[in-house]
């Protein structure tokens, strides 16, 4: 991994494992507008005799990104995780993350993704294992804890005896879920413990929340999610801090990813009308969050129902001039908690 961190002195930036967004398709889509250093897909389910998710596999089996495309697990079993990690090296995953934050409680209570930090002997296993038997990088990425970031502290020493190449936190407990402001002081802890490149997660929506996270957190380098729905060019924006001239997309660069997203979505086969609508909710919810001050783009499109309302929508607020916000309204439903990095306390 730390072959794929930039130059000295700029930060890393890494797209964030999303379940059902961050597919083949949506990296291609992003990739044309700012590139991270690397990506890391969405889980692939381990369990015994599980096999490995095609439709997740071709994030890197035909990497659309030119960029490293790292393969994260779900599971609680070393010789399945093992297993799949194996596969998942040889059909070209650049490496293979642990996924320690998953906070759904039908996956905690099979004692897997953010349930498995209850048991840091556990995760001890699977970790020795996956050291073990793998040849290429190794990563992990966890929560603060369960119940209490005071939990984190044990979690490093697990993390710090296997030689992990690289941690990313997202600086909630499981419990926190993802509407409290994140802890960056917990990350700190991190940097200063691992020797590894610790990468800092948690309610990163634009530039400023990015460099205020890394800043307060001391960390290597930067995991946006929601933000990069958002805005698919924040890679770029982060990277090009010190530049003259970051992107400065337009609300008329957004209606075109909106057309791309649609594309995407709509050729899935048989997909029908409600349901192409309804699959373009998950990325809108982020996106029209904060295009006009009412508020009225995103409860519009919320309620939109057919192809055609769904679209005229979009056509209306965003084949205007004017730049895209630069972030999401203080008062944001979609991403709560992140003034608080911008000292803005809880929001
Ligand atoms: C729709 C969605 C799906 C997610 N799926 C995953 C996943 O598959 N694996 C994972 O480790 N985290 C997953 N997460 C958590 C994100 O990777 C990230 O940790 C979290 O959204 C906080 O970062 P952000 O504020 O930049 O979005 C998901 C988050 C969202 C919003």
């Amino acid at each position: 991994m730390r072959a794929w961190m930039p130059a000295a002195g700029r930060p890393a930036t890494v797209l964030a494992p999303m379940q059902d967004v961050t597919h083949h398709g949506f990296l291609a889509i992003l990739a044309r507008r700012s590139q991270p250093d690397w990506f890391v897909t969405e889980y692939f389910r381990v369990y015994p005799n599980s096999r490995v998710d095609r439709r997740i596999a071709r994030c890197f089996e035909e990497n659309p990104t030119g960029r490293p495309v790292v393969a994260q697990m779900i599971g609680r079993d070393p010789a399945d995780l093992v297993r799949i990690a194996r596969e998942l090296e040889k059909r070209g995953a650049a490496g293979v993350d642990l996924n320690l934050g998953c906070p759904a409680p039908v996956v905690c209570r099979k004692e897997a993704g953010g349930g498995l930090l209850r048991d840091p002997a556990r995760i001890d296993r699977i970790l020795e294992a996956l050291r073990g038997e793998l040849a290429g990088p190794l990563t992990v990425k966890t929560r603060l804890g369960y119940d209490a970031p005071e939990e984190f502290q044990r979690l490093l020493e697990v993390f710090a005896r296997h030689a992990i190449d690289g941690l990313a936190v997202h600086a909630r407990t499981v419990r926190d879920g993802y509407a409290t402001p994140v802890r960056p002081q917990w990350v700190k802890l991190a940097a200063a413990a691992l020797p590894c490149p610790v990468i800092a997660n948690g309610n990163a929506v634009c530039a400023a929340t990015a460099r205020a996270l890394l800043e307060q957190s001391g960390a290597a380098g930067i995991m946006v999610g929601r933000g990069a729905i958002r805005n698919p060019w924040i890679f770029a924006q982060i990277a090009a801090d010190d530049a003259p001239a970051p992107p400065r997309p337009h609300l008329r660069d957004l209606l075109v990813y909106v057309g791309e997203l649609w594309e995407m979505v709509a050729a899935v086969p048989g997909l029908g009308e409600r349901s192409q609508v309804a699959a373009m909710k998950k990325f809108m919810n982020f996106i029209a969050d904060g295009i006009d001050p009412e508020g009225a783009f995103l409860h519009g499109v919320r309620r939109a129902a057919t192809a055609a309302g769904f679209l005229g929508l979009c056509r209306d607020f965003l084949d205007r001039d004017g730049p895209v916000p630069e972030r999401p309204p203080p008062q944001s439903g979609s991403f709560r908690g992140f003034g608080a990095l911008l000292g803005g306390g809880r929001d």
